[in-house]
């Protein structure tokens, strides 16, 4: 469904990915394991069309498409074209409209889509996903907690009904138990409706649990990929994400 070929991105002189290649198959949850500044939130801005590539491809096949269509280079796309494709990023650390309701902040995530979702639909599903939000729905995003915002996050893109859902270390910053409520709705969201998921962290534990396939990014390349559960086994990397070191080191 999308396949990134050779991808390389720079700031300036500083190279923060080089050379990167990998695939998400429709139906997919694929982890992206990195330290930080392994640039994880790189690639996806890059993805979703907020960082320009230097180099490299990411071809995107629509699902819907068959066999013939070699997709499209969505790099070369604007970043609403990709939206409009259905390419959905939920940004680190959950930004939110601060001063909006969170009902104001789902309307966001469908905003110019009139017509094309059903909007009470899509925002029953989400508020049945995330009861907490039904019951804050009229308070302000700035009022609810950090893992209520992460939620509210995950929502506003769902609510468009997205096609890929970009998830940059949803993780970060939560309470355990907050984790594993969020994972496992992507989990659910996954098993159940079949959204391809990419999701980077630097939380290799629970990303590598829920994922099918996984991926090591190491300062900008990839050091290592597999399925998900052999990943998890591998010596080096239980040694470098793993264990008591969850920052990360060298595989
Ligand atoms: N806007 C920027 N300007 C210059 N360097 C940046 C910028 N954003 C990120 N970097 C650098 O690029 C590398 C990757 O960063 P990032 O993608 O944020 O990593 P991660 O999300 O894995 O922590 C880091 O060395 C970081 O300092
Ligand atoms: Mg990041």
């Amino acid at each position: 469904m999308l396949e990134v070929e050779n991808l390389t991105v720079a700031y300036g002189d500083i190279l923060a990915l080089q050379d990167v290649s990998f695939f998400l198959e429709a139906g997919e949850m694929v982890s992206i394991i990195g330290a930080n500044g392994a640039g994880k939130t790189t690639l996806l801005n890059t993805l979703m069309g907020l960082v320009k590539a230097k180099s490299g491809r990411a071809l995107y096949v629509e699902p819907s498409k068959d066999g013939g269509n070699r997709g499209r280079d969505i790099l070369q796309l604007p970043a609403h074209e990709r939206a409009a494709l259905g390419i959905r990023i939920v940004p680190e650390r959950a930004r939110v409209f601060p001063n909006l309701t969170v009902e104001q902040n789902l309307r966001m995530g469908v905003y110019g889509l009139s017509g094309s979702v059903d909007v009470e639909r899509a925002f029953g599903e989400v508020y049945e996903l995330f009861p907490v939000l039904k019951e804050r729905r009229r308070q302000a995003g700035q009022t609810l907690s950090g893992g209520e915002q992460q939620q509210l996050a995950i929502a506003r893109a769902l609510v468009s009904s997205p096609r890929i859902l970009l998830v940059d270390e949803i993780s970060m910053g939560l309470m355990p138990k907050l984790v594993d409520l969020v994972f496992s709705v992507l989990k659910r969201l996954n098993d159940e409706k079949g959204l391809t998921i990419l999701l980077v962290e630097q939380n290799a534990v629970k990303a590598l649990a829920i994922a099918h396939r996984g991926y090591i990014l190491e300062t900008g390349r990839i050091a290592l990929e597999g399925k998900a559960s052999d990943l998890s086994q591998n010596p080096k990397v239980r040694e470098a994400y793993l264990g008591g070191d969850a920052a990360g080191g060298s595989v």
